[in-house]
């Protein structure tokens, strides 16, 4: 061999060597952990073989408890999107002692005041004002009192002032609270001047009542890679809302309304005296996927959906690919096996057993979704898929009742919320 031949022998074993090294690594760990395996047991058991939401009710209590302790002493008021079911918020409401929801949609709006009469709530988002109208037209006369419980979201001056029409045509009382821009910049007014005037002109108007503010700083969570980044956030998000009630304080009492925060960022207004009286807090008591962040820790995932496997098979063929799906196997061990599920395309990420991911070449199926995995993934036919939901706001109103487990077995069903009135 001469030199050229030699390096280019090297070269071409150095490159073997990367390949290699740079294959996937077999993900599989056999069948599910034990806490998956009794799942599985109890939905035989139930005769569930579809796709179904389950809620783990000992590990929600246990974030419930979590989340009662370290809010203290500022009130928790309960994000209703993120855990939609009136009785799944009832269930938390009173084992954390408090009455206060945030409502982000109307016909939810108004199961809440059917069903949970007794709710203080407070507008997640400023509703147009014809859903406003539409909450009023929809309402049927029962325990809730909207000129006392309820606080409408207000961001600028022309939603006030289609509000005061909307009030002065029916003749209502209402109580709003300000949505104040902390850093978001997601809207809501920009500067305490703006505050000022309009404060101005709901004073001009006896049907329209100020019950305080709400400033969201969901961005700080995400500064939390760079360093000093996320307390320096903090720190301006403080001072804007300090900024904003020196504004209030010169005109008004205290018994408002103080809301900010959210799961990404409740725990880290320990840091942070008075200002807010109270947090608003949903996702972290189930703890999806995108709820992975540091803040979070001490928080456990309590949401599943668990789904039938249909088809298993321990080849991979994906029509048009021909030779090259076998060469894509001898590549990633985690394509050898095959499997199709019961449903899929949910907000979520297969979990148990480990080693399952979606065919990116196959594509995405909501009626029967490709999955795949090595040899070593022991799954087959009627056997259970696990997910997590990377959210829970939209995927747990997608499977009707919720399925609610103790002590790994399923104890009752609660329904979700519904799009109706
Ligand atoms: C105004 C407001 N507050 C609080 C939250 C926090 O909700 P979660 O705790 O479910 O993240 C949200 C979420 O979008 C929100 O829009």
């Amino acid at each position: 061999m001469n030199r050229r031949q030699f390096l280019f022998a090297a070269a071409c074993s150095a490159a073997g060597v990367a390949v290699l090294a740079s294959r996937p690594a077999n993900r599989a760990e056999g069948g599910h952990p034990s806490y998956f395996a009794q799942l599985e047991r109890d939905l035989r058991e139930h005769g569930l073989a579809r796709p179904t939401l389950l809620v783990d009710l000992d590990r929600f209590d246990r974030n419930l408890d979590v989340l009662v302790r370290e809010l203290a002493p500022r009130h928790f008021r309960i994000v209703a999107k993120s855990l939609p079911s009136p009785r799944l918020l009832e269930y938390a409401m009173r084992r954390a002692g408090s009455d206060r929801l945030m409502s982000f949609h109307q016909p939810f709006l108004n199961q809440v005041a059917r069903e949970l009469p007794a709710t203080d709530v407070l507008l997640g988002k400023p509703m147009p004002v014809v859903a406003a109208d539409r909450f009023y037209r929809a309402l049927a006369p029962g325990g809730f009192d909207p000129g006392r419980q309820l606080q409408w979201l207000i961001d600028g001056p022309e939603r006030l002032r289609q509000y005061r029409e909307l009030a002065a045509g029916r003749e209502l009382s209402l109580r709003i609270n300000v949505e104040i821009d902390v850093g978001l910049h997601r809207g809501g007014l920009a500067e305490p001047a703006e505050l000022a005037r309009l404060l101005a002109a709901v004073d001009e108007d006896p049907r329209i009542e100020l019950a305080g503010l709400m400033g969201y700083d969901a961005h700080v969570a995400k500064l939390a890679s760079v360093a000093g980044e996320q307390a320096r956030e903090l720190g301006r998000v403080e001072q804007r809302y300090r900024a904003f009630l020196d504004v209030l304080r010169a005109r008004r009492g205290e018994a408002l309304t103080l809301n900010a925060a959210g799961s990404p960022t409740y725990r880290l207004w320990n840091e942070i005296d008075g200002v807010a009286n109270e947090l608003a807090v949903g996702s972290a008591l189930v703890k999806p996927l995108d709820f992975d962040i540091p803040s979070l820790e001490v928080h456990t995932p309590a949401a599943w959906i668990a789904t039938p496997v249909l088809k298993a098979s321990d080849a991979l063929s994906i029509p048009g690919l021909g030779a090259l799906n076998r060469l894509w196997q001898l590549w990633d061990p985690n394509r050898e096996r095959t499997f199709f599920v019961y449903g899929g395309y949910w907000k979520a990420r297969p979990v148990s057993p480990p080693g399952l991911e979606e065919n990116p070449v196959f594509g995405r199926s909501s009626n029967q979704e490709m999955l795949n995995g090595s040899a070593g993934v022991e799954l087959e036919v009627d056997d259970y898929v696990f997910y997590r939901p990377t959210q829970s706001e939209s995927v747990m109103l997608q499977f009707g009742d919720l399925a609610l487990v103790r002590g790994g077995q399923i104890v009752d069903f609660w329904p979700v919320f519904e799009e109706r009135g």
